[in-house]
């Protein structure tokens, strides 16, 4: 039997039934249409369908969706509204550290979120915070130096933090199709 649940999702407030065999991943690619969270392993190996729950990094295919009821989920299509994760994007993207980019969405995720707690990170400290985040095309080499500037750019924020990333307004709710 579907079960009712309550959830923000990218700071909109929204409400829907699930049926209890579903989880996380599949519900917001297929149900949602989110689908920039990657669907790979399925096992919880590789960190391509991570997101924010309630903050913190997850395996979006290793939790059921019934199990959000109540929780603040950020997507990576959400993450523009966190100053932070814009911070992540831009490293990233000058060290042109992804190729095919299937396991980019993953890696900012993991990132923004570790980041957020641990701004000036040293190399050791980043490599231990991406260990669930699996890259088939790069190397590692041009993450690293992407998630080592972002970590650079946090650690002094005046400087260079995008400016206009501020929270969403998130007094809408909608009912989720
Ligand atoms: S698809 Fe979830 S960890 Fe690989
Ligand atoms: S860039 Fe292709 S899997 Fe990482």
């Amino acid at each position: 039997m579907a079960a009712p649940i309550a959830f923000r999702l990218n700071g909109v407030d929204r409400r829907t039934e699930v049926p209890p065999d579903t989880r996380l991943i599949d519900f917001l690619r297929d149900r949602l249409e989110l689908t920039a969270a990657k669907k790979a392993c399925g096992i919880g190996r590789c960190g391509a369908c991570a997101v924010l729950i309630d903050g913190r990094a997850v395996n979006a295919c290793l939790v059921m969706a019934w199990q959000m009821d109540g929780a603040d989920i950020v997507t990576p299509e959400g993450l523009e509204t966190l100053p932070h994760a814009k911070t992540v994007r831009q490293a990233l993207a000058e060290e042109n550290a992804f190729q095919c980019g299937y396991c980019a969405s993953g890696f900012v995720v993991v990132l923004t979120a570790y980041l957020r707690d641990h701004p000036g990170a040293q190399e050791q400290d980043i490599r231990a915070a991406l260990e669930g985040n699996i890259c088939r095309c790069t190397g590692y080499r041009s993450i690293l130096r992407g998630a080592m500037a972002a970590a650079r750019m946090l650690a002094e924020p005046d400087r260079d933090v995008p400016s206009d990333g501020s929270q969403s307004d998130a007094s809408q709710t909608v009912e989720a199709s």
